[in-house]
């Protein structure tokens, strides 16, 4: 199956303007959602989806399941849940959300993510989703699912951005056939990705955004960049980074860029 290079992220989106902001994405050119049940969104991505007019097929909608949901029952409920809220009869991505790890979970973190990616194994084969995957799962908790895994994660959402480049675990993920999908990629929230003067400088050079060049960044790593905004110029602009192109130079400068915000966390010392 295909999935399109940009995503349009919707953390932090309010219900009250999820809506509106997924309509106005999909308007603008978007055919790919990343929504989650813990962004408490999710009804109002579906609405914004059936407001846009396009037709579910040509869409490609991504949920993930919540940590409190782990297990293969939880995981099963959870997942039709979430199809109620989005008013969908399938969806073409999900995933599991964190790693259940040692630091809460001691020596059942690695048997209770392999409950619930059996959930998920089910609910691929029995038609429910399209593709399923994990998102902050580092290669050792990958290397761990796949011991009784029968279908291997398809996608790995984790965060990259300048200042936070995850490069080793990329190329390990890569390695093992799995699309790397990548969040915050302007840096999120509070990040100073945007403003670094050597973001905007290269930008220049390309008559580019210091965004622009995140994103572009991020693609040609081959990481597939799921940039958010409720501003339909910042939507625009998110996704027209397909004309031109950073030199190994570049790329190189801005992956040495360090200390630029972001939530910056290691999936293994996480408490939720
Ligand atoms: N799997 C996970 O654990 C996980 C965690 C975090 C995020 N995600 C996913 O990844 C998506 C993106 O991450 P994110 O939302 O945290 O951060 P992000 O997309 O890196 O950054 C969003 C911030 O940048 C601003 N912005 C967007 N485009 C801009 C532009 N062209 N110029 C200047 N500012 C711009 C937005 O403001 P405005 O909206 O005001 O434009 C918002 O404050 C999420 O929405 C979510 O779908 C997944």
């Amino acid at each position: 199956m295909e999935i399109e290079a940009v995503g349009y992220g919707t953390f932090r989106t309010p219900a009250g303007v999820a809506r509106q902001a997924v309509a106005d994405a999909i308007k603008v050119g978007y055919r790919h959602i990343d929504t989650a049940a813990v962004y408490e969104n999710e009804t109002e991505v579906g609405q914004g989806i059936k407001d846009s007019g396009v037709a579910r097929k040509d869409l490609f909608v991504t949920s993930k399941l919540w940590n409190t949901e782990r297990g293969y029952d939880k995981t099963k409920a959870a997942f039709q849940a979430s199809l109620d809220r989005l008013d969908m009869d399938y969806l073409d991505l999900y995933l599991i959300h964190w790693p259940a790890n040692t630091r809460q979970f001691g020596d059942q973190a690695e048997s209770l993510n392999a409950e619930t990616w059996r959930a998920l194994e089910d609910l691929y084969n029995e038609g429910k989703i399209r593709a399923i995957g994990v998102s902050n799962f580092m290669p050792h908790h990958v290397e761990a699912l796949m011991k009784t895994a029968r279908i291997k994660p398809m996608v790995d959402q984790i965060e990259v951005h300048p200042g936070w480049t995850h490069a080793t675990e990329i190329k390990a993920l890569q390695a093992m056939d799995i699309l790397v999908e990548g969040w915050a990629p302007l840096g999120g929230q509070g990040a100073t990705v945007l403003t670094n003067p050597t973001m905007i400088e290269i930008g220049e050079k390309h008559g580019k955004s210091s965004a622009q060049v995140a994103l572009r960044w991020s693609l040609q790593q081959g990481v597939l960049p799921l940039p958010k905004s409720t501003h339909i110029e910042r939507m625009k602009q998110n996704a027209d980074i397909f004309d031109f192109e950073l030199s190994d130079a570049e790329m190189a400068t801005i992956s040495a860029l360090k200390d630029l915000g972001g939530q910056s966390v290691d999936p293994d010392e996480v408490d939720y």
